[in-house]
């Protein structure tokens, strides 16, 4: 697959069929985000696997606290709102995903089943958790930002698909004593990973970008 169609073709799965991924697939899958870019090749990242039982048991454990809306405790703080552009394109994110779902925005009990799909991975067999020291800063986040991405794309090289998940990390406090990580570890992101259910209306949603034109201005 070619650099830029795999960039371009790339997006977030929401609905994965049990297949297991190959852990050769894995490895490779991992050794292509090894290459990435780092503040002075710090390479800052900690990666966790968890497949098979191990991640049918977390998830069970972080299915109940959601469902129960159990107190969070996520490493990095989520956003307390955003500002009014960001706001639109996040609600017409939300309504857009309802809709693929055939529910209403109001929906309340659809939007609650949607929002818990989270703490099942999706139904995929692997999920992945990027921690970082937690003496790191700002640019140490950016480089996992980098290295996420290689991951995600190598993943879609190999035909393997992905969702980043935010909302798993409110559980980083129980998520990392499951792990046996130190409590001083930062979960940056979890990313879900496995073969696309093509057939699931989940995953005929779409995000709307924008165009270039949109977010450049150019200095000549
Ligand atoms: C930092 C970050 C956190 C995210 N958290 C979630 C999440 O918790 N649940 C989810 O379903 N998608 C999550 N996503 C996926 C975004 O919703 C998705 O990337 C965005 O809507 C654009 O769609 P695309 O990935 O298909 O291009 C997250 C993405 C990023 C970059």
């Amino acid at each position: 697959m070619d650099l830029v169609e795999g960039i371009e073709t790339r997006r977030s799965i929401r609905a994965f069929k049990d297949t297991l991924i190959p852990e050769e697939t894995l490895n490779k899958i991992l050794k292509a985000a090894a290459n990435s870019p780092s503040f002075t090749n710090t390479q800052p990242w900690e990666v966790a696997v968890v497949c098979g039982k191990k991640k049918e048991d977390l998830s069970r454990i972080i299915y109940e606290l959601a469902r129960k809306e159990a107190d969070t405790h996520p490493d990095l703080p989520m956003p307390k709102g955003w500002p009014p552009e960001h706001e639109a394109r996040s609600k017409d994110h939300g309504k857009r995903r309802l809709a693929a779902l055939r529910a209403e925005r109001d929906d309340e009990a659809e939007r609650e089943k949607l929002s818990l799909m989270n703490f099942e991975f999706y139904g995929g067999p692997c999920a992945i958790f990027l921690f970082m020291d937690g003496s790191l800063n700002e640019w140490s986040i950016f480089d996992m930002g980098l290295f996420s991405q290689n991951l995600i794309l190598a993943a879609h090289s190999f035909g393997v698909e992905s969702c980043l998940q935010a909302s798993v990390t409110r559980y980083a406090r129980e998520i990392k004593n499951f792990l046996q990580l130190p409590e001083s570890k930062k979960l940056v992101i979890c990313i879900s990973l496995g073969y696309p259910d093509n057939e699931a209306k989940l995953n005929t949603y779409r995000a709307v970008k924008q165009k270039p034109e949109e977010f450049t201005k150019w200095y000549r």
